[in-house]
């Protein structure tokens, strides 16, 4: 019987700050055989973050580097694309990592970061999204994964998660909701990436090659 053939596995690092329940959806799905990712390291700036757990439980090397023992971003930046660099990774997954990245670490790794926010991008970059949607009356709200670019929470999106709000939702029903899709979307994102169907050339996204001028959209519940 010929040797199924060896899937070439994505190098990959995934950077946390705190719970890690996304790293905990890119675990699962490696384990399942449905993501050809190798997460060969999880980085985290905060010692404490829960998601240190999670990667240690599945044998995943994991990394410290507190900005706190840095005098400035550009310092803390350039350890951190070390430590990338020395470990060989390909692709970099920003999930709930709580660090603006400077420009020179962006374009280091241009085309090779991701990260999800949680809301329908381009709506409401920044902090309290869920809040901010509720108080706008929005009809939907849901998550966007994109490629980083030095514009905060503005590099080009690849895709979105739909969910109407419903009557009932406040900010921790929508946070819920909205992250129970990330771990659908994100996962899906860097399978296109690995699979080598989802590029970035020039500050666009290519899925299939065809320019995402607008996201994928799913809908979900
Ligand atoms: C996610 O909701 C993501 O949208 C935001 O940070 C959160 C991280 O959650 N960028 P977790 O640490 O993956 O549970």
């Amino acid at each position: 019987m010929k040797p199924a053939t060896e899937v070439r596995r994505c190098r990959t690092a995934i950077l946390i700050s705190g719970s890690g329940s996304n790293l905990q959806a890119f675990i699962k799905q490696v384990a399942d055989g449905r993501l050809p990712l190798d997460i060969a390291l999880v980085v985290s700036n905060r010692s404490d973050a829960y998601g240190l757990l999670r990667a240690a439980a599945a044998s995943i090397p994991t990394l410290v580097i507190s900005h706190r023992d840095f005098a400035s971003r550009d310092a803390f930046d350039m350890a951190l694309a070390a430590e990338l660099d020395a470990a060989a990774i390909e692709l970099i997954i920003l999930a709930g990592f709580m660090r603006i990245l400077s420009a020179a670490f962006v374009q280091h790794f241009a085309g090779r970061i991701m990260n999800v926010h949680p809301a329908l991008l381009p709506l409401y970059p920044g902090l309290d999204t869920h809040a901010r949607a509720l108080d706008a009356g929005d009809r939907q709200h849901g998550s966007t994964v994109h490629f980083v670019t030095e514009e905060l929470d503005g590099g080009p999106r690849i895709i979105a998660g739909r969910i109407a709000v419903r009557r009932e939702d406040t900010v921790a029903s929508l946070k819920s909701r909205v992250q129970a899709v990330e771990h659908q979307i994100y996962p899906q994102a860097a399978a296109w990436y690995a699979e080598q169907r989802l590029s970035y050339r020039n500050g666009e996204a290519l899925l299939d090659g065809q320019l995402l001028n607008e996201p994928v959209v799913r809908d979900f519940d």
